[in-house]
């Protein structure tokens, strides 16, 4: 096992040099739990805005569409962040986008040279490093909750069967960081992006950045769903964060982000 004591994720090691006004000013830390975010959800309603919930392991981790999350101890950033945004409902696929973008930014920062896949995997070499998973929590008093789950794959070298091929680590590619360091870097561009929008609800920084960071514009790129899979070309990713894509018949259609995933023309991406 590769970790250091220094490198737990606790409040002490996150908060130090962390300049944030609310996201991160609490951190609820576990060794292990089933998921963070379910965790978030139970807590949402009487949490503060910015609280992350941040676990070492998870033992019933969740990713999009159902499937599992690996989350083994110590090995990546197990986290989620309770928001309260009053936006209307159909503006949650950009905070998802918002997040993507902070995260790889930061990563820019640090030298890693990542993209994104619509919606929001972080790609690194071809290969995921990163998943988000945007989750809501109804309130009867119209407060409603965002939960945004984060999964970054750290110090993970061996995956899985059923996702070696297409899942990666920051260690496993020679990026040797301290998820420490990651984790308070990501909580300051977050909240700076995610406080200008809120304020402003100016979209168009991000999504220009989001843009220049896909690793699917301008591509031929396979449409996934259920078993059905179509063969067109992304040409734009609007301002409500939805993929514009053009058919082989020359139909343009816009798509959001539902029940259907992408693969890249040869394989993953
Ligand atoms: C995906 O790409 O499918 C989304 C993966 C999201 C994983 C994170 S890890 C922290 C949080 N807790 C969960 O159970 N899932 C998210």
């Amino acid at each position: 096992m590769i970790y250091k004591n220094d490198d737990i994720l606790n409040f002490e090691n996150i908060s130090c040099g962390l300049g944030t006004s609310y996201i991160g000013k609490n951190i609820i830390h576990f060794h292990t739990i089933d998921s963070t975010n379910n965790y978030a959800k139970s807590i949402a309603n009487n949490a503060s805005e910015g609280t992350i919930v941040i676990s070492e392991e998870q033992s019933s981790g969740r990713g999009r569409l159902g499937k599992k999350w690996t989350s083994k101890a110590y090995e990546g950033i197990w986290m989620s962040l309770i928001l309260k945004p009053r936006i209307p409902l159909n503006e949650l696929s950009f905070l998802t986008i918002l997040t993507s973008v902070s995260i790889a930014k930061v990563l820019d920062n640090l030298n890693v040279k990542v993209g994104i896949k619509w919606p929001n995997d972080i790609i690194l070499n071809s290969k995921k490093l990163c998943g988000i998973l945007t989750e809501l929590c109804l309130d009867l008093e119209n407060k409603n909750s965002v939960v945004i789950g984060i999964g970054i794959n750290v110090k993970s070298l061996d995956f899985d069967d059923d996702i070696n091929k297409i899942a990666t680590s920051l260690y496993k590619e020679g990026y040797i960081l301290e998820r420490r360091d990651i984790v308070r870097e990501f909580l300051i561009e977050f909240e700076k992006n995610y406080t200008n929008y809120i304020n402003t609800g100016n979209k168009i920084n991000i999504i220009d950045l989001y843009k220049q960071y896909s690793v699917i514009l301008n591509k031929n790129i396979f449409i996934v769903n259920n078993n059905e899979k179509e063969l067109v070309k992304c040409i734009n990713i609007d301002l409500d964060g939805n993929l514009v894509i053009k058919d082989l018949n020359d139909n343009i259609k816009s798509i959001s982000t539902g029940e259907i995933s992408i693969r890249g023309e040869n394989g993953y991406i």
